[in-house]
């Protein structure tokens, strides 16, 4: 027995794994996480791709990629309609270092891609609703897939529609839904509902001999929480509901930092743009805990 199908990896191995940053919540910090992740595994040594499946493309614009960069390029749209493949849509992640479009503008980061998204991203549900055939795109996009990424980083929307169902399928155990959310009683309370949701999927897929089905709510992180100058009495309170709640599948904590706003600002990911900042730190400590060490030096 193996936890994960062989049939949806290369040679029969059970990575890349994919790990969905999924909740039903804005603001929730899974773009924050899923990119701050990806880098610091990236900087380590582990090759990945973050997919932006999310149309207001914040990943995209973290990985240095914004409306006018994309400019005629393919985006995770023509993946869903099967008119590119992953090596056609996927560009060299880089932040930017200056102010311009030209090469000289950015620094490319070693060992990660992305899946640029677009505005049309909205309409994903949609054109998986006109065609059923479109529900098989990540399906066949594991199908073909030969390459030596360790981790697919997939970012959603704040929905549970039928795009983030056509990727869920495709979870098996070892695999992780990782709602990443703000320490907030409100935003822990809303996990319940994912929980219900992967049930829903794998009750769907359930005996189902051609996708695994199996997405599995196997990580939790909390981020935002208190540090020595942020008290906030919600964020120590959702942190102990957190705790007696999910205990189990607790990720290490991303601290709070008025600082991580500014990635969207300057175009970069948080451990490249503020290294030294507490949840830059803890991110390294997440990546630490899930095994992947640093291998790069
Ligand atoms: N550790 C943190 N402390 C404080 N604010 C954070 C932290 N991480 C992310 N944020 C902020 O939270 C907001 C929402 O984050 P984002 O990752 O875009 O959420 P989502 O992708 O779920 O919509 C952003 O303004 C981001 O800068
Ligand atoms: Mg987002």
């Amino acid at each position: 027995m193996t936890a994960i199908d062989p049939r949806f990896r290369p040679n029969g191995r059970n990575w890349p794994l994919i790990w969905a940053y999924l909740i039903e919540c804005g603001g929730s910090t899974k773009t924050s996480s899923a990119t701050s992740m990806a880098v610091t595994a990236a900087l380590r040594g582990y090759p990945g791709v973050v997919f932006d499946l999310d149309s207001n493309m914040s990943s995209s614009l973290i990985l240095g990629y914004d409306e006018t960069a994309l400019k005629g390029r393919k985006t995770a749209l023509d993946l869903l309609y099967g008119r590119a493949t992953l090596d056609e849509v996927a560009l060299p992640a880089r932040y930017r270092i200056g102010t311009g479009y030209d090469d000289e503008d950015f620094a490319t980061i070693p060992n990660l891609r992305i899946v640029p998204s677009s505005p049309a991203m909205a309409g994903a549900d949609t054109a998986i609703a006109e065609d059923a055939d479109r529900n098989d795109w990540f399906l066949e996009l594991l199908r073909a897939y030969e390459g030596d990424d360790t981790v697919f980083y997939l970012d959603f929307p704040a929905s549970y529609g039928k795009m983030p169902y056509s990727v869920l399928r495709m979870l098996d155990e070892e695999d992780s839904v990782i709602p990443s959310i703000k320490a907030d009683p409100k935003d822990v309370k809303l996990v319940k509902r994912l929980a219900e949701e992967l049930e829903r999927v794998r009750e769907k897929n359930r005996g189902r001999r051609s996708v695994p089905g199996r997405p599995t709510l196997n990580r939790i992180l909390l981020t935002g929480t208190p540090t020595a100058t942020y008290k906030e009495s919600a964020a120590r309170r959702a942190a102990e509901l957190a705790q007696a709640t999910y205990g189990a599948v607790l990720l290490p904590y991303v601290r709070y930092s008025a600082d991580a706003k500014k990635l969207y600002e300057d175009e970069c990911p948080l451990p490249i743009l503020l290294p030294n900042s507490a949840p830059a730190v803890d991110y390294r400590k997440v990546m630490t805990h899930l095994g992947f060490i640093d291998r790069a030096r």
